[in-house]
């Protein structure tokens, strides 16, 4: 009998990805839909980045090229870390990926044994969980509670450390929460990290979208950069989500690791979009601090607007561009919320149990879409409340 191999029945989809389908089966009945669900800023490329990718294909830079990226490239990395997070890496460290995504995947394939435990957040990106199962791994969750202000909280961490344990997978500023880890708790999870001997996987996609403060990687900790993989890219700072670039930062002896998948999957990325992502990284446009910016802008109006919603409770994030909003307090569960968000009123937003078993209680709206978008989908999230109110009303 011809059968799928066992590891795809342990892998998990995405719910982003489930209610897209389902608001674009709406839509194509005729409904209008805002979409609030997809992690995908409503910006582009900068123009001097289009052009740059234009001038290299004209060049005839459209062949395969280095395994690990063209070295112009992975040097404009390193000189870029050096510049926005302060942390000294060689280009001889940085291995391009087509997507971070990809780059999470190769990392955790390179280091991870069948029954190795990997420590990664929850609520957190679908993807950490669902990778390690498929790699034979044993994904176990640390809670980012709203208690702690969804910081990991290390006494837990601590505690989920068994002989077994050989990676912690951390994420700063976190998808779903926008959670910024404090310069404390980065300090506690390096020692953990030194102490037990574990590989740091440290996913800084959302580094550049900050509210406040100066970002710090976890590589530039005490002890970390033997033991830490940066996993970043272009999709979310620069807005570049269908370019497919990512990037991992490794130590020496992980790169020959990742050049041998390169070379068994990919071959190498498109080289005329790496020509152009060197044009994103000195950012002469200013694409990225104006995107910020207005971002900056939607979280103070969107939160405000989401906590006037009946039994909607949401703090403000650090960074990222979603809206993780507390929905106990309407008496109904998340999946119900959401159904009617996207059934009644055209609001397209993913229960939180999508991210993991301590995301049931929550709602997860991106607020990359227009201010205008964001202030009709709260009027028409208002309007639907009646929906729980009766339930508000009974308790
Ligand atoms: C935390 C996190 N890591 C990785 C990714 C994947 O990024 P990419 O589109 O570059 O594959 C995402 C995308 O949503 C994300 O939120």
């Amino acid at each position: 009998m011809r059968s799928i191999a066992s590891r795809m029945s342990v892998m998990t989809g995405e719910g982003a990805l489930s209610v897209y389908a389902r608001a674009k089966e709406l839509e194509s009945q005729g409904r209008s839909i805002i979409h609030l669900e997809l992690g995908e800023p409503d910006f582009h490329a900068g123009a001097s980045v289009v052009e740059s990718a234009v001038k290299a294909l004209t060049e005839g830079k459209d062949r395969y090229c280095a395994v690990i990226g063209v070295p112009a490239l992975r040097e404009e990395i390193a000189a870029y870390l050096q510049r926005t997070r302060n942390i000294n890496v060689s280009s001889g460290n940085v291995v391009i990926a087509p997507g971070c995504k990809a780059a999470l995947f190769f990392a955790m394939m390179a280091l991870l044994e069948p029954g190795d435990e990997v420590l990664y957040p929850d609520p957190g990106f679908p993807g950490y969980a669902s990778i390690a199962l498929g790699l034979g791994a044993a994904p176990v969750p640390f809670e980012l509670s709203s208690r702690n202000h969804f910081q990991p909280d290390l006494s837990e961490v601590a505690a989920k450390i068994t002989r077994h344990t050989r990676m912690l997978l951390t994420n700063s500023p976190g998808n779903p929460t926008g959670t910024v880890y404090t310069d404390a708790v980065q300090r506690g999870l390096a020692e953990l990290a030194v102490k037990h001997d574990l590989w740091v996987l440290s996913d800084e996609i959302y580094a550049r979208i900050i509210y406040g403060g100066e970002y710090a990687s976890m590589l530039s900790y005490p002890g970390m950069p033997e033991r830490t993989l940066i996993i970043d890219g272009f999709s979310k700072s620069f807005a570049m989500t269908g370019w497919r670039l990512g990037y991992t930062v490794a130590p020496p002896e992980v790169v020959p690791a990742l050049a041998m998948m390169a070379v068994n999957t990919y071959t190498c990325v498109a080289e005329f979009t790496q020509y152009a992502a060197i044009d994103a990284l000195r950012d002469r446009d200013g694409t990225t601090p104006r995107m910020v910016g207005e971002f900056a802008r939607r979280r103070e109006q969107f939160v405000r607007d989401l906590n006037r919603v009946p039994g909607f409770r949401c703090q403000p994030p650090e960074g990222a561009f979603y809206a993780w909003v507390d929905i106990s307090g309407t008496g109904t569960s998340a999946e119900e919320v959401c159904r009617v968000l996207l059934e009644d009123a055209g609001v397209a937003a993913i229960p939180g149990a999508a991210f993991g078993p301590s995301g049931k209680d929550f709602v997860r709206f991106s607020f990359a879409s227009s201010v205008a978008n964001l202030q009709e989908a709260t009027a028409r999230i208002m309007k639907v409340s009646a929906a729980w109110q009766g339930t508000l009303a009974e308790r």
